[in-house]
């Protein structure tokens, strides 16, 4: 299939060849057409397929033609529940709506200039990327006028229901028009997402695209640690032994997090931290920073856990477990994008295995546990599996990695995880060099 099949215009079908895209996900393959007939969307699929894609084209479609409403106010309303998502997702509809000619967009987020913002707001505008709070601010003074919206995209919805935002989102829902369309993009359409989704929409169709699962291109690791002092000595292991471009490191404290970034500066790394109180300029400059690969390892905080894209991270390492189950399929998700492969290791200590299984039992799979040579944990957590989660193996293809340490292959995880077949060694070297099996797309 191609993206000229689903109907999109030829101008951005340039744009997305010049992006190298050459044919839709699923998740654009199902959700572009509906979207273009009109329809109000329910949308859920796994991280890194292009969801992003899926609404900003429909979107940036109608922006060829002329709008019928008057006035200065946006055509197209998108909501995320972080700064920097808003900025990314800006950027993308640039690249998509390259040769759209008169396209403005405009991010409407907090921590930046009020006076930019509400002069960009004083000349019409087409695409609307906001964060809930900062375009509140705009509505309550009286800036921003709805009555030309005709599409309202929530992207990351349950995550903004998470942070609080539920009755600012009904507010601004409840100030467009109600002839709109709505494409509400979440991790789950149950629940409190659920409720919402069906007061705000007509409808709908639902798309969700379960996450495949063979071949998946995220490797997936655990290592049980004694302590804070054992934990930080895996994490040394870990990036000296992985062969990675650009990784990630989640903390669960906005302090652990700039911690681990001194210790890592401290240690000749390039590394950075990013936590939601840094001033908005410095964490602009730290994505920025990573974007261009000034940046090798990122120390964040869960405000770096959704959405994200920069293409060059091959690891994940979880220092800290997720708050949330669910955030771990988030955190992960920031590595084996658009098919790309990628590795994944959490930290846990022993007497957080409870925490473990609940994220087996919300990702449905044992994690594989494996162990660092001379790094091995002291005490054991229990053994079990957790209720509901079946034992697929080790989510990889072959070769590389976790397997048999090799006589002086410098390092290797010996997995002693009792699922899936015991891999044999034939990487060498780097640990996490060799070939993965690519994602089924
Ligand atoms: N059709 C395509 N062909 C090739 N690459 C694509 C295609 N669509 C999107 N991509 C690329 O895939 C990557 C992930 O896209 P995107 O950020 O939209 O994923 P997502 O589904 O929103 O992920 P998340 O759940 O983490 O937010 C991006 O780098 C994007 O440029
Ligand atoms: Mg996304």
């Amino acid at each position: 299939m191609h993206f000229s099949d689903l109907g999109l215009p030829e101008p951005i079908v340039q744009a997305l060849t010049k992006s190298g895209y050459e044919s839709p996900t699923d998740v654009q393959a199902e959700a572009i057409p509906a979207a273009l007939l009109g329809k109000d969307l329910l949308v859920s699929a796994q991280t890194g397929s292009g969801k992003t894609a899926a609404f900003l084209l429909p979107a940036l479609t109608k922006m060829g033609e002329r709008s019928k409403g008057s006035g200065n106010g946006p055509r197209v309303l998108v909501l995320t529940p972080t700064r920097e998502l808003a900025s990314q997702v800006e950027k993308n509809a640039q690249v998509y709506g390259e040769h759209l000619r008169w396209l403005r967009t405009v991010t409407l987020v907090g921590g930046a200039s009020f006076g930019f913002q509400t002069r960009a707001l004083s000349r019409p505008v087409d695409i609307i990327v906001a964060t809930p709070g900062r375009l509140m601010d705009h509505m309550r003074s009286g800036r921003v006028d709805f009555s030309r919206l005709e599409m309202l995209i929530l992207d990351e919805a349950d995550r903004m229901l998470d942070m609080g935002f539920i009755e600012d989102i009904e507010t601004i829902v409840a100030a467009t028009p109600a002839d709109r369309q709505t494409l509400l993009f979440s991790a789950t359409l149950d629940g409190t997402v659920g409720r919402m989704a069906e007061k705000m929409t007509r409808s709908p169709q639902r798309i969700e695209i379960a996450r495949k699962e063979d071949g998946g291109s995220i490797e997936e690791h655990l290592l049980y640690a004694d302590d804070n002092a054992h934990k930080a000595r895996l994490l040394d292991a870990i990036l000296k032994e992985s062969d990675f471009e650009q990784a990630v490191v989640f903390s669960a404290t906005k302090i652990g997090s700039e911690e681990i970034a001194d210790k890592l500066s401290d240690m000749g790394y390039s590394a950075a931290c990013l936590h939601g109180d840094m001033p908005q300029n410095w964490r602009n400059r730290t994505l920025n920073d990573l974007r261009r690969g000034r940046i090798k390892i990122l120390v964040a905080t869960d405000v770096a856990a959704r959405g994200i894209d920069v293409p060059a991270i091959g690891l994940v390492v979880n220092y800290d477990l997720p708050k949330q189950a669910e955030d771990y399929v988030h955190r992960i998700g920031r590595t084996g994008r658009a098919g790309r492969s990628g590795v994944a290791i959490t930290i846990a200590e022993s007497r957080e295995f409870h925490r473990v299984r609940r994220i087996e039992q919300y990702i449905k799979r044992s994690l594989t546990e494996a162990v660092i040579p001379g790094l091995e944990p002291t005490r054991r957590p229990p053994k079990g599996r957790p209720a509901g989660a079946r034992n697929n193996g080790p989510r990889r293809g072959s070769g590389g990695g976790y397997g048999d340490r090799k006589p002086g292959s410098g390092g290797g995880y010996a997995g002693r995880s009792s699922s899936g077949p015991r891999r044999s060694g034939s990487g060498g070297g780097s640990s996490y060099s060799g070939s993965r099996a690519p994602r089924a797309e």
